[in-house]
């Protein structure tokens, strides 16, 4: 588990904040839900991922259908640590809960396609797949297992999980079943018209927004939920055994399962620490630098009042403003507010004071510090500050 600290953390802070940005102008709200729920939602863990409880709201508060939320939540997971995995790590999501319309696939990849480009990503690859009706998979899964029987040799102590869950052998990474793997009989092979036909929708609404995708037709995703539509994102700049920055797919049976009614319903979840680790192989997404405009140094001294007015006066502009506590010196302040990285200082002085100014200093060039009139401070740093940005 991590611990995120400043100035690292206000990368979290742009990541949120631009998938809220993105997941809004797609007409989708927040949903907050408890980090604990119902025994039964979870059955054996903690909270692993973000989807159960949506569904669990879904099914307690029956909201109009489509029903189109995102999230940002925890999850945990009892899995062998490494770099990429963790035991907690956090996750971004949206689900449209109540409609079966292919269409909706298309705008929740491109949901996450243009997030992972707001964030600068560009070496990413998307791999969709469909994994049929339950008719279709429980069919499939006849045959695949007769199929991992005929190499039961090379399973070897695998072939128990091979046994348990056919379709879970196939996204593995161990280059000694390689050919037996690609030699494997395919899923979608054995999907129905109406499977086929939906699978179609969503590949022509991705080539119409112009997103390029690969089908995988060993791609089945983690969870017994899925079916129909699912779809992974990696980033080709991580190592290959961590390198899914997203995924996602349709659970068209869970509301039911879960006591609801009938709602279709797909969506996906993004794992920020590996976001952030996808975007630090490309070199984007740099820790933003230091949000401070003005550190307020106080040569005076005398009282509370004026720096605390002063400085109370800039934040409430908008401008992001501190100061030193705890009755520094002069050169201990300006030691300050270089270490803050704030563009200037903006200094309370007593021979200013009695002529009812500040000395402001630019921090970042060598330019002589200045005086401003003290009622007009917010509005001048505000001026210049528009005139850096712009
Ligand atoms: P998931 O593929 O298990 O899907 O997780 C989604 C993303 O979370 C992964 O692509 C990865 O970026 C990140 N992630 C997962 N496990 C870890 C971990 N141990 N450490 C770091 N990052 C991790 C789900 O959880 C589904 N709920 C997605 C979904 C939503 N399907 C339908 N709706």
């Amino acid at each position: 588990m991590l611990d995120v600290l400043p100035p690292e953390s206000a990368r979290w802070i742009d990541v949120v904040s631009r998938f809220a940005l993105r997941a809004e102008r797609f007409g989708y709200g927040l949903l907050l839900t408890p980090i604990v729920e119902h025994y039964e939602v979870f059955a054996r863990v903690v909270r692993p991922e973000g989807t159960a409880p949506v569904v669990r709201a879904f099914v307690q508060h029956r909201p109009p259908t489509p029903w189109k939320v995102w999230y940002l939540a925890p999850n945990f997971r009892a899995e062998q640590p490494q770099a990429g995995r963790y035991r907690q790590h956090w996750q971004l999501g949206a689900e449209v809960i109540g409609i079966d319309d292919p269409d909706v696939d298309v705008e929740l990849i491109e949901l996450l396609w243009g997030f992972c480009r707001d964030l600068g990503l560009s070496d990413v690859s998307l791999l969709v797949n469909s994994m049929g009706d339950a008719e279709t998979r429980s069919r499939y899964r006849d045959v695949l297992l007769e199929y991992w029987r005929a190499h039961e040799s090379l399973l070897g102590a695998e072939m128990e999980r091979a046994e348990a869950n056919p379709l879970r052998i196939l996204d593995s990474k161990r280059s000694d079943w390689l050919d037996m793997l690609e030699r494997a009989p395919q899923l979608g092979e054995y999907l129905t018209d109406e499977s086929a036909a939906h699978f179609a929708r969503v590949q022509e609404g991705l080539q119409a927004l112009g997103i390029p995708f690969e089908i995988a037709p060993r791609l089945v995703r983690g969870f017994d939920y899925y079916t129909s539509t699912v779809f992974e994102l990696t980033s080709e700049a991580l190592d290959a055994a961590q390198n899914a920055i997203g995924g996602g797919g349709r659970y068209d049976r869970l509301a039911q399962e879960m006591g609801g009614p009938a709602a279709p319903s797909i969506g996906f979840g993004t794992g920020i620490e590996r976001l952030l680790l996808a975007c630090d192989a490309e070199g984007v997404l740099p820790v933003p630098a230091a949000r401070v405009d003005a550190f307020v140094v106080d040569l005076v001294g005398v009282g509370v009042a004026d720096t605390a007015r002063l400085l109370a006066e800039l934040r409430e502009s908008g401008l992001a403003a501190d100061r030193a506590y705890g009755g520094r010196s002069p050169k201990r302040q300006f030691a300050q507010a270089d270490r803050s990285g704030a563009r200037w200082a903006v200094i309370i002085g007593a021979d200013e004071a009695l002529r009812g100014m500040v000395a402001v200093k630019d921090l970042r060039s060598e330019q002589p510090q200045c005086e401003v009139h003290r009622e007009e401070i917010a509005a001048w740093l505000l001026t210049r500050k528009d005139e850096a940005t712009s």
